[in-house]
């Protein structure tokens, strides 16, 4: 994501203590460890080109072209605006210091993954979820090691408490009329790239070197030049242990002995139905790091009651096999 982040530091370690506190079994242990992936990492790191700030920028298929210099947190690219309608003013560019719906979610509504991917949702969800943000039921970040450094949805808090009404309205009736357009290729695979953290998403080290996936997804920018100038069409890719897509869709439709089927409230090849979301298509690091926070206490508004009552059942298994195949639905 597109801003360097730090503060609330010491707010999150106290959030992560009394969290840590409430679960203390130990499979809520190793659901706290895969905050090492499915949480961003604290990162400090800008853009990794140093371009020329008036040297013009382009990506493949564009006709526009940004300069550094004008590129800014109140001016996010628009690489392809036929791609979607007209943008609320808070969408493109904010009203100065509530920063714009678009840098952090993109124009078109598919989100990044250490966001999410707004395009499609139900406006009464998004409305009830603004809330839940500006009540502090949602976004008050969640501990564990790497997500100490992170204050992921905090930011979000304070954009949500920065809107007006009015804002909220323009802006909610935009993202859920718009359609989303899944860009992520799933691949299923017993060792990954080692990767680090860069702007918020894991990117390959230079040189090659792999290691197992274990119980983890790795979702990486497709082409990390691009993804730095925020191209919508360069897309990402997911590696996901071997068997996870195919458990992953059993689980979804049948559910197991404890855990209901997600297609029961989420609809057939979760594509969502009245206020439930859409999972199909979405970014698996995003959909597991909600499935951790529905679980260990990080979404409490009343409507997500049933969603947490499905969370605690769940293990970190679980979790990634269901991601998995709900990333991978192209539908
Ligand atoms: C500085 C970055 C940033 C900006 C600006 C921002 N968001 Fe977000 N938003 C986030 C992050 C991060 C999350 C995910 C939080 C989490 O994981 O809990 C999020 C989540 C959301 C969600 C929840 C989505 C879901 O599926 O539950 C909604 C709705 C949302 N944002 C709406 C907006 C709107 C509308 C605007 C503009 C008025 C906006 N956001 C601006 C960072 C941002
Ligand atoms: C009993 C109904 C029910 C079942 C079963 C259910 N969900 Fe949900 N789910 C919900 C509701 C309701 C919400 C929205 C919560 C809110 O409004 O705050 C939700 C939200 C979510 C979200 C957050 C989406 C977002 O945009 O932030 C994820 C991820 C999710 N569910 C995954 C799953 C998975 C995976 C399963 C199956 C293992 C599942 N759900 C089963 C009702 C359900």
């Amino acid at each position: 994501m597109r801003l360097i982040i730090a503060m609330a530091l010491v707010s999150s370690l106290f959030v992560a203590c009394a969290l840590a506190q409430a679960a203390p079994d130990s499979q809520n242990a190793e659901i706290i460890a895969a905050e090492a992936w499915a949480f961003p990492g604290s990162s400090t790191k800008a853009r990794s080109l140093k371009p020329d700030p008036h040297k013009r920028l382009h990506v493949p298929g564009s006709t526009r072209t940004y300069t550094a210099a004008e590129l800014n947190a109140f001016n996010p690219p628009d690489w392809f605006p036929q791609d979607h309608p007209p943008m609320p003013q808070i969408v493109a560019h904010g009203r100065k210091p509530v920063l714009p719906c678009a840098l952090c979610h993109r124009p078109n509504g598919g989100g990044f993954p250490d966001t999410a991917s707004l395009a499609g949702l139900p406006k009464a969800y998004i409305l009830e979820q603004i809330n839940a943000f500006r009540s502090g039921e949602r976004g008050k970040g969640l501990g564990g090691k790497q997500a100490q450094g992170s204050i992921i949805g905090q930011e979000m808090a304070e954009e949500a408490r920065g809107i007006s009404n009015t804002e909220l309205q323009q802006a909610a009736t935009y993202f859920s009329t718009l359609t989303l357009k899944p860009n992520l290729r799933v691949i299923e695979t017993a060792t990954v790239p080692k990767t680090h953290w860069h702007r918020w998403v894991l990117v390959p080290d230079t040189g090659d070197t792999r290691e197992p996936i274990g119980e983890r997804i790795i979702e990486t920018p497709a082409n990390v030049v691009l993804d730095d100038l925020d191209d919508p069409h360069s897309g990402y890719v997911a590696y996901v242990p071997p068997g996870s897509i195919a458990r992953g869709k059993t689980l979804v439709a049948k559910g197991n002995g404890t855990v209901r089927a997600c297609e029961s409230c989420h609809g057939a090849d979760l594509h969502g139905v009245g206020n439930i979301p859409r999972l199909a298509g979405r970014s698996p690091t995003y959909i597991v790091r909600q499935l951790i926070l529905f679980k260990l206490g990080g979404r409490t508004n009343p409507e997500a009651a049933p969603m947490r009552a499905v969370a605690s059942q769940l293990t970190l298994k679980d979790m990634i096999d269901a991601a998995a195949y709900a990333a991978s639905v192209k539908r």
